[in-house]
């Protein structure tokens, strides 16, 4: 393997791709930061590293990449990696604009090469299940779903582009959201957003709070909520109500030890989405290696890269506007759009 961005990401990425994953080797990586790619490969005792993608997408070793560069270049380092002949793994989002997703898409169809997208967030076990009772039917037909990401720590919001809420957090919850409810598709959305963190940066177009409304093609309604500082600790979870019950995934508790104390009852909670979804993580690379190894379609590709991000641009449309965003997709019955 190959990895492209070696920053807070790909450093975790290539941790795992060095010394997690048995039949893996990573063997080279590459940061427009040439310093940063050769002191990660100097730690992960990794053979090569570069100062550029072009670079390490020519070395004859690299068979597959993992790219954890900033969104924007994502789509043109998945579109290289293709046209070199290599399987991909993209951090989400895999694109940013409908047109580039596009362009991804038609692209992995016609390589017929593995393309992953890093939605991490359908390997972790509680997820799964949820999504596998929605799918197997038990739970009846869909009605009510919701997803949320809090995150503890608004570092620095100079580094943050704008639309970084949607495009880049609130993503996995439309990812997931349609995980929960497979076989409809999003077709109106009503969002909110302002920045109640860090109100400086508003006018920089950086929101760092956002509440969705979703409405899909077989009528089920969605919420889906992001904060980017939730003092208590990093708090990611999802619900899907149907006809024949609910269930729930996700807790931002560490373990299940708790202290009581005259102060009263105290559970730490994790910190970070690298210790909340660490198996998680390890689990969407194994998969993509699988994929790899075996000639096989990855369990989560470029359709569903396309599916969440026009969920995230619609949101986008409807702040701007102040209005609903209408996807192009079909409503499966009238009488979830009343007549006025
Ligand atoms: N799946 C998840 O839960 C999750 C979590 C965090 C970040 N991410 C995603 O991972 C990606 C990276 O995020 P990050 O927090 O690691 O960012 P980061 O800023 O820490 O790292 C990005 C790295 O890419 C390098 N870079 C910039 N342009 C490049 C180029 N053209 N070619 C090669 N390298 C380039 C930078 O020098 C930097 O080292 C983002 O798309 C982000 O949304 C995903």
């Amino acid at each position: 393997m190959g990895l492209i961005g070696a920053g807070r990401m790909g450093s975790f990425h290539a941790a795992t791709l060095a010394r997690r994953l048995p039949h893996t080797v990573l063997v080279a990586v590459a940061d427009a930061d040439e310093e940063r790619a050769r002191s990660l490969a100097a730690e992960l005792g990794v053979a090569a590293a570069y100062g550029d993608a072009g670079a390490l997408l020519a070395d004859e070793r690299v068979e597959a990449v993992v790219i954890a560069a900033p969104a924007r270049h994502h789509a043109a380092l998945v579109l290289s990696a293709l046209a070199a002949g290599k399987p991909v793994f993209c951090e989400k989002p895999m694109a940013v604009t409908s047109d580039e997703v596009d362009r991804v898409v038609e692209a992995a169809g016609e390589s017929g090469l593995a393309v992953q997208v890093g939605f991490n967030r359908r390997f972790a076990p509680d997820f799964l299940a949820a999504h596998d009772a929605a799918a197997s039917g038990d739970l009846g037909s869909v009605q009510l779903l919701r997803s949320l990401t809090r995150d503890p720590g608004l570092v620095a919001p100079e580094r943050v582009p704008p639309w970084t809420i949607f495009l880049e957090t609130l993503i996995h919850d439309f990812d997931m959201l349609a995980f929960l409810n497979p076989g409809a598709e999003a077709v109106e959305v009503v969002a909110f957003a302002d920045a109640l963190v860090a109100p400086a940066y508003r006018e920089h177009g950086l929101l760092d709070t956002a509440m969705v409304t979703i409405r899909y093609s077989n009528g089920a309604l969605a919420v889906a909520e992001a904060s980017f500082s939730a003092v208590y600790g990093y708090d990611v979870r999802a619900e899907v109500f149907g006809s024949n019950g609910m269930m729930t995934a996700g807790a931002p508790q560490r373990g299940a030890a708790v202290r009581y104390s005259a102060a009263g009852v105290l559970q730490a909670t994790v910190r970070s989405d690298t210790e909340l979804f660490d198996a998680a993580y390890v689990a969407e690379l194994s998969a993509f290696a699988e994929a790899v190894q075996g000639g096989t379609r990855p369990p989560v590709g470029p359709a569903d890269a396309r599916a969440a991000l026009r969920v995230a641009l619609a949101c986008v449309e409807s702040v701007r506007r102040h209005a609903p965003a209408p996807l192009a997709g079909r409503c499966a019955a009238g009488q979830h759009r009343p007549e006025a």
